[in-house]
Order: C-alpha cells, then sequence, then structure tokens
C-alpha cells in the first residue's frame, strides 16, 4: 500500500518535470530561432506578445495548423500593419513546437 503512494507520486513527479521540460525546449527554441527578436511572452515588441497570442486563440483548434504555416511562410494584417517575415530557419517540427509553446502562455 505505502508503495503504491510512492509510485504514484513518482509518476506525478515525473509528469511535471516533463511539462517543464517541454516549456523550456520552447523558449530555448524560441530564444535559437531569434523568435525573441521581435517577441516576448508579456510585453508586445515587434511583434505580439506571446501571452495575448495565446488568449487571441484559445479555444480555436485549428489554431495551431494556421500559425504553424504564418510562422513558417509570415505574414502580417492580424496584430497590425507590420508583417512577420517568413522564418526559414525553422523546420515545421520546429515550428509545431514553437507554436505549442506560445499557444501555453498566459
Ligand atoms: C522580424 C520580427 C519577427 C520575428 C523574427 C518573428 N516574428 Fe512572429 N510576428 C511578428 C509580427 C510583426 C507579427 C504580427 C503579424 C500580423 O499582424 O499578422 C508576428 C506574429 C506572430 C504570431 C501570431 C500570428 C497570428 O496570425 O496571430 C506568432 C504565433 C508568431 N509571430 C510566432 C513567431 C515565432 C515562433 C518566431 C520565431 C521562429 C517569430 N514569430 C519570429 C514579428 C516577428
Amino acid at each position: 500500500m505505502k508503495r503504491n503512494v510512492m509510485m504514484a507520486g513518482l509518476v506525478l513527479v515525473s509528469a511535471f518535470a516533463s511539462q517543464a521540460a517541454m516549456a523550456d525546449a520552447g523558449a530555448d527554441l524560441a530564444k535559437a530561432k531569434n523568435c525573441l527578436a521581435c517577441h516576448a511572452v508579456a510585453t508586445k515588441l515587434v511583434g505580439p506578445a506571446y501571452k495575448d497570442v495565446a488568449a487571441k486563440y484559445a479555444g480555436q483548434k485549428d489554431a495551431e495548423a494556421k500559425l504553424i504555416t504564418k510562422v513558417l511562410k509570415g505574414g502580417s494584417g492580424t496584430w497590425g500593419a507590420i508583417p512577420m517575415p517568413a522564418n526559414p530557419q525553422v523546420n515545421e517540427a520546429e515550428a509545431k513546437t514553437l507554436v505549442k509553446w506560445v499557444l501555453a502562455q498566459k
């Protein structure tokens, strides 16, 4: 019985740990891919704050796919007149990791 409780504790701890690792992977990638030159999590810079992006698309199922395309190809008109240039330094898998990370910001 005691053992089972300990096991459950371990599973919980590792679930939290991997969530934190994912958050770090997103943040590290955003830094490495230069996204943070124009974006910050909580402040509008050249581009919108990532927490504003997350709030705008909260609950929209098709948002992830749409934003992956936008990150890869760039675009304008959603947040203002300034366009986001294409980001050829990221591949599709990286764009997916980044978008999931952006949409998880609060
Ligand atoms: C040169 C500046 C610049 C860089 C670098 C940049 N962005 Fe952007 N980003 C913008 C601007 C400006 C917008 C707003 C575009 C608009 O209004 O449609 C934007 C919008 C976005 C959006 C919201 C798109 C939408 O349609 O709502 C996401 C998500 C995003 N950027 C992610 C990224 C990621 C991830 C990277 C790194 C790979 C990145 N950006 C790099 C300037 C930049």
